[in-house]
Formats: C-alpha cells, structure tokens, sequence
C-alpha cells in the first residue's frame, strides 16, 4: 500500500485508539491516511478528535435500520465510498454480521481489552480483576464471524496490582492498546500479515522493536 491509501475506522465513543492511529499516520510511522471515521452514536467523541484532524466522519445510526444486514450493507457502502482499503474497529459498540465481513476478507482488524481467548465480550478488565488473573492486557486480531475469536496479530501483556479497580487496570491496558493498534496496522499496510489457519504468521517480527517483550534470561 502506499501512502495515499485509506483506512476507516469505526469508533461507538471516546477514540482514543482512533486518536492514536491519527497521531501514528501523522507521524509518518504508518503509512496511510484516515479516510473516513464512522460512528453509531452521533455524540461519539472520537467525532470530535476525526474533524479536529479535518477527516471526514459519518454518523450511521443502527437504530434507523430494520435489521443488523441492513446497518452493516450502509456501513460497506460509507466505507467503499471512501476508497478504503482497511477498516479499524476502535471500540465500536456493535457485533458485525457476515454482511460486512464478506465485504473486507481479512481487512477488518478489532482491539480488545484482554489477552484473547481468555476474557472475550464486554468489560474485559472488569472479568480479569473478578477472575483474579495477575497479569491482564489487550490483543488486536482480524475480525472473525465469532465475538473477540479471529486470528490475533499483537499482544500486550500489563500486569494486575493488588489494589487495582476496573478503571486503574482499563487505564494500563489502554496506554498499550494505543502502541500495539499502529503496529499492527502497520505490519498488515507493509503486507507481512498472512493468515494461515487460525494463526497469523508476521514476517521479520523478530526485527520489530517491541512486538514481542521478553525475558532476556528466557
Ligand atoms: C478500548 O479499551 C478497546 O479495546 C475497546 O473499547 C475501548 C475503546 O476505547 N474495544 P477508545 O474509544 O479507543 O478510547
């Protein structure tokens, strides 16, 4: 891909990951512009973030459609209008339907607040802290037909303090959410993701400075 190509991304409230892909492009370390930020909810404010950066947005409400397929087919077509080549789930609130699945094959890349498969769904700091992991995280995968289920690309690991609440562990896993989101993007713009099964191969990870922290004495 090259510089001039598009992604869209899909935010349901804050946009902070959206905040971080705009800043990443901005940046130069990844390789392509926003295009377009598409919301469900009109008071979303990663709206707000996508105009301050003069990306055009578009509110597609999901309660003015008959059926999950309906909203989903208006979706493909705001992000086909666009020219883009890869969409960006960046906490949107809705489960997508096959619809818009067939229309991106292995181009729609999800962020989730939990080391995957443990703690899929909603509220993933809240499971970890009740189930009483000691370290938590986040994961960004390719879109599946399941829930939080696809092929994962990135990982980050954060530990679980003693003391900590919902929102002191959402906070430090966030903070990683907004490093690994432009990395992955970035592996999949520079063609080094392929799919093989239910796994993502990554071609020269070991060459990424950060993709994978380890113990040196391991
Ligand atoms: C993030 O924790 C993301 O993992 C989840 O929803 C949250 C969205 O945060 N899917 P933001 O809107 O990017 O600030």
């Amino acid at each position: 891909m090259n510089e001039q190509q598009s992604i869209a991304v899909l935010v349901s409230g804050s946009g902070s990951n959206l905040q971080a892909i705009i800043d990443a492009s901005e940046r130069g370390e990844i390789h392509c512009r926003v295009g377009v930020v598409i919301s469900n909810k009109a008071d979303a404010y990663g709206l707000v973030r996508a105009r301050n950066h003069g990306i055009p947005t578009e509110v597609v409400d999901h309660r003015s459609f008959e059926s999950r397929e309906a909203f989903d087919a208006r979706l493909v077509e705001v992000i086909r209008s666009a020219g883009a080549e890869l969409v960006c789930l960046a906490g949107f609130m809705r489960v997508l339907t096959p619809v818009f699945l067939r229309a991106f094959p292995h181009r729609i890349l999800n962020i989730h607040p939990a080391l995957l498969p443990s703690f899929p769904g909603t509220h993933g700091p809240a499971q970890a802290l009740r189930y009483g992991v000691r370290f938590s995280g986040c994961t960004v995968h390719f879109l599946d037909e399941g829930v939080d289920t696809g092929p994962i690309i990135v990982q980050a690991v954060v530990p679980v303090h003693e003391d900590d609440t919902e929102e002191t562990l959402a906070a430090r896993i966030l903070k990683e959410e907004h490093r690994i989101y432009p990395m992955a993007i970035r592996l999949f713009l520079e063609g080094r993701l392929t799919v093989e099964g239910r796994k993502v191969v990554t071609k020269d990870a070991e060459k990424i400075p950060d993709f994978c922290h380890r113990n040196p004495d391991a």
